[in-house]
């Protein structure tokens, strides 16, 4: 599991904190989202997990371990990340950039493209149509699968995912969605998930952490955060959402 204690960041020596005393637990299968609007500290917090952004104070575990003496490799061979914009490398062809940490890790090269072609099925690219694509040859969409699968590469017991839908359509959106679920059905993962879509956050999460100005204002069950908001702030997001929802109703 992970558990972050009073993990502060300020980029600034302590003028102004991009994350702000954030204590929170990942139970170890469970699937949080942190959600917030933009600039609220969510990339900052993810990054300071797998230690691309090292933290001003605070404590991380991963497995009661603590993440921040452990050897940094290691440690990013336990954690899939997704970024945000994607970052495939575009010299390198969909079934390259999957099997990235399989080669720094040391895999013969069968190993590294049976281990590929497993993973672009998985999240459904066909190998024998994507395997071989450039980057700029592929949609949003399918970029995006790839991010996913060169994650789960090396098989990570963590899944670190920073607003990875967030530049597709809603439906493509939607399709995502509903086989990351599957996925973790099927792979049991510990997922961390960044978004600030708070019906996103509703359908994939098993709890919520809501961020805002850098601070965790609440976090919780989705139900706990609907029917008993520790803070105007949490009140509001869920009545905006609810009035959003009130008025597709209204339309249907
Ligand atoms: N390397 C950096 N140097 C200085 N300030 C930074 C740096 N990275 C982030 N920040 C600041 O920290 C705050 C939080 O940024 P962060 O990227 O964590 O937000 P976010 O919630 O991920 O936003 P978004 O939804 O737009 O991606 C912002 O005010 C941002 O400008
Ligand atoms: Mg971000």
């Amino acid at each position: 599991m992970i558990r972050l204690e009073h993990l502060t960041k300020s980029f600034d020596g302590g003028k102004t904190y991009a994350v702000r005393d954030v204590s929170l637990n990942v139970t170890e299968g469970d699937t949080l989202v942190l959600l917030g609007a933009s600039g609220c500290g969510k990339t900052t917090t993810l990054k300071m997990i797998n230690r691309l952004i090292e933290p001003t104070s605070g404590r991380i575990e991963l497995d009661g371990r603590d993440a921040l003496s452990a050897d940094v490799l290691e440690l990013r061979r336990s954690i899939g990340y997704v970024f945000q914009d994607i970052g495939l490398f575009p010299h390198m062809t969909a079934a390259e950039n999957v099997e990235i940490v399989p080669r720094v890790i040391g895999w013969p090269p069968e190993r590294r493209r049976a281990r590929s072609t497993e993973l672009l099925n998985l999240v459904g690219l066909d190998p024998s149509a994507f395997a071989d694509r450039l980057p700029r040859h592929l949609s949003g969409g399918q970029q995006q699968r790839v991010g996913i699968a060169r994650a789960l590469a090396a098989d990570p017991s963590y899944l670190l995912m920073d607003e990875p839908f967030g530049a597709l359509d809603a439906v493509t959106r939607d399709q995502l969605q509903r086989e990351l679920l599957d996925l973790r059905m099927a792979l049991h993962k510990t997922i961390v998930f960044v978004t600030h879509d708070l019906f996103e956050a509703l359908r994939l999460a098993d709890r919520i952490g809501v961020m805002n100005g850098g601070r965790l204002e609440q976090i919780g069950e989705p139900k706990e955060l609907l029917n008993e908001p520790a803070t105007p702030f949490v009140a509001d997001l869920f009545e905006h959402a609810r009035r959003q929802a009130e008025l597709i109703g209204a339309t249907s």
